[in-house]
């Protein structure tokens, strides 16, 4: 063979390969598996505790500000309680079997503050040590690694008759809460979360007054910022304290924040949101403070201030979880104080989900990298999922957005990890269709669908997606 013959022969087997099609669809959507995150990757979904044990007056379980906010008409859309929830307290056997059946290693959860101590200090409810026990036992013989969140929202109600979050006692009853559950799990669960956004249920709760307990006021805010950013810092002593080789974080919502238009007031005004959603509470955990200088009227948080607290503010975090759902365009407003508003995202314009919010994977990429600016250790996407209409037809759901949704996401969230951001693990929101906090049980999120009525798990095609992609 000579020379021309020789190119002639590879030209036209390139030319053979060039127009196989499943060689071009390989191409141009490379072969996507979990391999290329990683042997150590954790994979996971999250759920909370309110939002899916139910049994809510069960075994001696205490009321929470979730109870009595959901069961006092007209907080929730269609009048919905977790009362019942996804009944997860009883059924958590055969959920936890399923979940290993999907081919999940770990799953995060949160601890039911007064299922524990149904006071919110002072006596222990043994059975609610019991439940948890069997919780995670089950976990460990599957083969499931229990990820813990102290606090995923549900205050005891007893202790927000003392104020709550707006109560400086808040750090000792939190840390005799953290005390218990560290001493009762810490010899079998390994990763802990301190607290669950403590951003949303402060500005929701606080100041917007649309979750538990419905406050509404610029001191009762700053009150419960500035003894959540107390508590984020010291529960991580706590586990440090108690737990042998822990590896401790606690979890931020984290939003891309976009200026609607290339004006300065839309960029400064995107500014102020982005201080308000995502510096708020990491910054004071890593020994910056609170960022005052970017929205001034943080300096009122100087109230509640008492001599070290700057020092104790700072926690070694071992990770920061990272939780994304949307991103904010914002325009100059008239939202006191932050001066901004948010631009409704068009649905004429850009996909979005049940809740309104756009569908767009590069955002989670692109706040990776703003977070992965920070000196912190680690990066687990500890939250990212989407709620859409989902249907039953002839025992099947066929979520198709969702699973996309989920492919694109992570496709992004790879594209960080090449690029350097050290990003451990992925925990899919959520499991099972739950209580979705005000609005009831009408979105769903779940890769797993729940008949309420019936409490039959149905699993939907992004669950089998999952399954195949863990395999
Ligand atoms: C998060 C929250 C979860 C869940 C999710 C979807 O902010 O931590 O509990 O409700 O949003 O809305």
């Amino acid at each position: 063979m000579n020379r021309s013959e020789f190119f002639k022969m590879i030209g036209g087997s390139l030319a053979f390969w060039y127009m196989n099609p499943s060689f071009v669809r390989a191409m141009a959507n490379p072969e996507f598996t979990k391999a290329l995150f990683g042997e150590d990757f954790h994979w996971g979904v999250t759920t909370s505790a309110y939002q899916i044990e139910g049994a809510w007056n069960v075994d001696g379980k205490g009321e929470s500000i979730w109870d009595r906010f959901s069961n006092h008409e007209g907080h929730i859309k269609d009048k919905a309680t977790g009362n019942i929830a996804c009944d997860f307290y009883h059924r958590y056997h055969d959920d936890l079997k399923l979940l290993k059946n999907l081919n999940f290693k770990d799953f995060r959860f949160s601890l039911a503050w007064s299922r524990l101590l149904p006071e919110g200090s002072g006596k222990v409810n043994p059975k609610g040590i019991d439940f948890y026990n069997r919780v995670i036992d089950d976990c460990l013989a599957l083969g499931i690694e229990p990820w813990v969140t102290l606090f995923h929202w549900d205050l005891p109600q007893a202790l927000e008759d003392k104020g709550g979050w707006t109560s400086r006692d808040i750090l000792g009853w939190f840390s005799e809460y953290a005390e218990l559950c560290t001493r009762s799990f810490g010899d079998r669960v390994k990763h802990w979360m301190v607290l669950n956004e403590p951003t949303a249920f402060t500005t929701l709760g606080y100041l917007a007054g649309i979750h538990a307990p419905g406050h509404r006021g610029l001191n009762k805010f700053l009150a419960a910022v500035h003894h959540a950013s107390m508590c984020q810092a010291e529960g991580g002593r706590i586990i440090r304290s108690n737990v042998p080789e822990a590896h401790i974080g606690t979890s931020f919502s984290c939003s891309l924040i976009e200026p609607h238009k290339a004006k300065p007031s839309h960029q400064k005004a995107a500014k102020r949101i982005d201080v308000m959603m995502n510096r708020l509470f990491i910054e004071p955990s890593l020994g910056m403070g609170y960022p005052v200088a970017d929205l001034p009227f943080l300096k009122k948080l100087d109230k509640f201030m008492q001599p070290g607290d700057m020092e104790k503010l700072k926690f070694d975090f071992d990770f920061i979880g990272l939780q994304n759902y949307f991103r904010v365009e914002a325009k100059p407003g008239i939202i006191p104080f932050i001066w901004a508003n948010r631009v409704k995202p068009d649905r004429g314009k850009v996909e979005l989900t049940e809740m309104g919010w756009e569908v767009l994977p590069e955002g989670i990429y692109k706040i990776i990298k703003q977070f992965s600016r920070y000196p912190v250790k680690e990066i687990v996407i500890s939250e990212n999922g989407a709620a859409f209409n989902d249907v039953v037809a002839e025992g099947r759901v066929h979520d198709s957005q969702r699973e996309h949704y989920f492919e694109q996401y992570l496709k992004q969230v790879l594209r960080a990890k090449n690029e350097g951001v050290n990003i451990t693990g992925y925990f899919a929101w959520t499991f099972v269709d739950n209580f979705e906090w005000a609005e009831g049980f009408y979105p769903r999120f779940g890769i797993v669908y729940n008949d309420f009525e019936s409490q039959q798990r149905l699993v939907k095609d992004s669950g089998f997606w999952f399954r195949d992609f863990l395999k």
